[in-house]
């Protein structure tokens, strides 16, 4: 069989790549914005070129699907999301879907035979910039996030999600039939960039997942009194910041004393106010994300951080209140579709390793209602949502060839996915 294309790989992320704000410091996709909306149509004709339906739904996700022999089995899915964080790489996402493009370039060239449906999914925001909410096209998916969900997130600028979707004509009496019911989709596989450094470490060119991490994440808000930075001693000041520092550390301290086979809290966001260098601030709200791969373990660092933080506000006289925003439920990845994974590997005599995801995918999502896995190629030295991210092209193209055997044998396979 021919093998998978680093220069069409390439054409195809810097072609995605043309569509970026930031273009002089990484690249910055955030969703429904000009560059994102542009990105969209880009990558719409590069499906339709590949001779594949194209269809949306009334959350953007986009569907590309090449015909099977018998497209009333359920399809077999691919594909990862092309929006990104502020001064992003350009791989994270985007392999996954120009992996799924080559996938489907291949069968096409190779006359590969394929008797279900193959989709290449584009997912809507799996990136929390614009709405403080991940993953929101497979949360849609899943039955996660709801017509009425739409209208309570919102972007900085205070206009809701649904607002947004409205503006852009998306058709909302159709958002229920967003929702996919277990029995839909065959299978999906999702191919991602390691985003850590275990790969590269090891050697090796590709990750199986195991199991994906998944987040829970709060919004805090800490609330003393603001006053002059010379006039209130030292003894009678209440400050927000000086309280939420302390929380910060006593957060980094529980998960450190609550490890799983891979768990992590970050406070990523923090905003004081009012924001000025001779005034104790009187606010401040700051961001808690905490991942694991065990629900029992992150329930209890959960609690523990709660407690923590409500004791510190005691002590020093501090007003707090814990915003929840989403728990998400981790996800293990569907054994059979491992074993096909494996396969592939083993029949391409490329080497790989069992890995457990840190950070979150759309798969997540997916899997609540597909049986579902993702396969992982290395990050340079670990680095994401970054400039510096980076993946050779030849080393995606190795991942697009297991993804490609992988999709085969789903895709003429006819038994239950244990
Ligand atoms: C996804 O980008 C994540 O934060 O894990
Ligand atoms: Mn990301
Ligand atoms: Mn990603």
């Amino acid at each position: 069989m021919q093998q998978a294309s680093a220069t069409h790989i390439k054409t195809w992320i810097d072609g995605m790549n043309q569509y970026n704000a930031t273009p002089e410091f990484g690249t910055t996709r955030i969703v429904f914005t000009k560059p994102e909306l542009e990105n969209r149509k880009y990558v719409k004709e590069e499906f339709q070129k590949l001779n594949m339906e194209v269809t949306e739904d009334a959350v953007g996700n986009i569907y590309a699907t090449l015909k099977g022999e018998d497209s009333s089995l359920a399809p077999v899915w691919t594909g990862s999301h092309i929006d990104t964080v502020p001064n992003a790489g350009k791989f994270d996402g985007m392999a996954g879907v120009v992996c799924g493009m080559e996938a489907v370039r291949l069968i096409q060239e190779c006359h590969l035979p394929h008797k279900r449906d193959i989709t290449v999914v584009v997912y809507t925001s799996e990136e929390p910039t614009r709405y403080k909410m991940s993953c929101i096209g497979s949360r849609a998916m899943s039955g996660d996030l709801i017509l009425e969900g739409t209208k309570q997130i919102c972007d900085l600028d205070g206009r809701s999600l649904y607002d947004k979707l409205q503006e852009l004509n998306y058709d909302l009496t159709q958002f229920d039939a967003i929702k996919k019911q277990p029995g839909d989709v065959y299978a999906a596989v999702e191919l991602h960039i390691e985003q850590n450094n275990q790969l590269e470490k090891a050697g090796l060119p590709i990750g199986i997942v195991k199991r994906i991490c998944a987040p829970s994440n709060y919004v805090v808000e800490v609330t003393g009194v603001q006053s002059h930075a010379g006039g209130t001693s030292m003894e009678e000041r209440k400050d927000a910041y000086a309280a939420a520092c302390e929380m910060a550390l006593e957060l980094e301290k529980i998960v450190k004393a609550h490890k799983s086979d891979f768990n992590t809290a970050t406070i990523g966001s923090v905003r004081v106010v009012p924001d000025a260098m001779n005034v104790i601030p009187g606010k401040c709200i700051f961001t808690v994300d905490i991942r694991d791969c065990d629900m029992e373990n992150k329930q209890i660092v959960i609690q523990a951080f709660k407690e923590a933080f409500s004791g510190i506000a005691k002590r020093r006289g501090v007003e707090l209140a814990i915003e929840e925003k989403n728990n998400d439920l981790p996800l293990t990845c569907n054994p059979s579709i491992l074993k096909m994974l494996e396969e592939s590997c083993e029949e391409l005599k490329t080497a790989y390793m069992p890995i457990i995801s840190g950070p979150y995918h759309d798969s997540l999502f997916v899997g609540r209602f597909a049986p579902t896995a993702m396969l992982f190629v290395p990050s340079k030295n670990g680095i994401s949502h970054s400039p510096e991210e980076w993946t050779d092209y030849e080393q995606i193209a190795k991942g697009a060839d297991v993804l490609l055997h992988t999709i085969c044998r789903l895709a003429n396979c006819m038994q239950p996915l244990n």
